[in-house]
């Protein structure tokens, strides 16, 4: 009897997400290595932190494959890109990479519709509002840096910037939960 509530497909794509979110978890790890390498530890807390959430990303996954009689493959992860060589460039880094998760996570909310699997469908729902916050989250870092001067920020800018991520909070407002009290 087959008791894999998962098509073979939809399991082998969740499969890969999860190794995506392991991945994502090195590029922070690795992001924030440099981070506090060039002196930005406060940067370097705010990626480590959530180099820590996209584990959990991973894990989320893989307890449910397991939740709905599929067996996760835990396969090696990529290693993450090359370093930045700028703050500025870090953050679009980071950026770049939640859209590109982003666009995954689209591809599976896709297969399940097509595939009628309403479960997985379902639970996917959680990532998408996940990634609006992620994505939010870097744009949040991009604007942070232009207004303390982009490229061009001195020493001091970039000083304050990075004091402020130390303890800055891994999640975002987002649009649909502002309400007049918390704007
Ligand atoms: Fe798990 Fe940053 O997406």
């Amino acid at each position: 009897m087959n008791t894999n509530r998962l098509s073979k497909t939809i399991q082998q794509a969740l499969n890969d997400q999860m190794t995506k979110e392991a991945h994502a978890a090195q590029i922070y790890l690795s992001y924030g290595a440099w981070c506090d390498s060039e002196g930005y530890g406060g940067t370097a807390n705010f990626l480590f932190r959530h180099a820590h959430e996209e584990r959990n990303h991973m894990m989320k996954i893989l307890e449910y494959i397991l939740k709905r009689g599929g067996k996760p493959t835990v396969t090696a992860i990529p290693a993450p890109p090359a370093d930045p060589e700028s703050l500025h460039q870090c953050f679009e880094k980071v950026f770049q990479h939640e859209v590109d998760n982003t666009t995954a996570i689209y591809a599976l909310v896709k297969l399940s519709f097509d595939e009628q699997d309403w479960a997985t469908w379902n639970f996917m729902q959680w990532f998408v509002k996940e990634q609006t916050e992620e994505e939010t989250l870097a744009l949040d870092l991009l604007d942070k840096l232009k207004i303390a001067g982009g490229e061009k920020a001195d020493v001091d800018m970039l000083y304050n910037l990075d004091r402020e991520l130390k303890d800055k909070p891994d999640d975002a407002t987002l649009a649909q939960e502002v309400t007049e009290e918390k704007p």
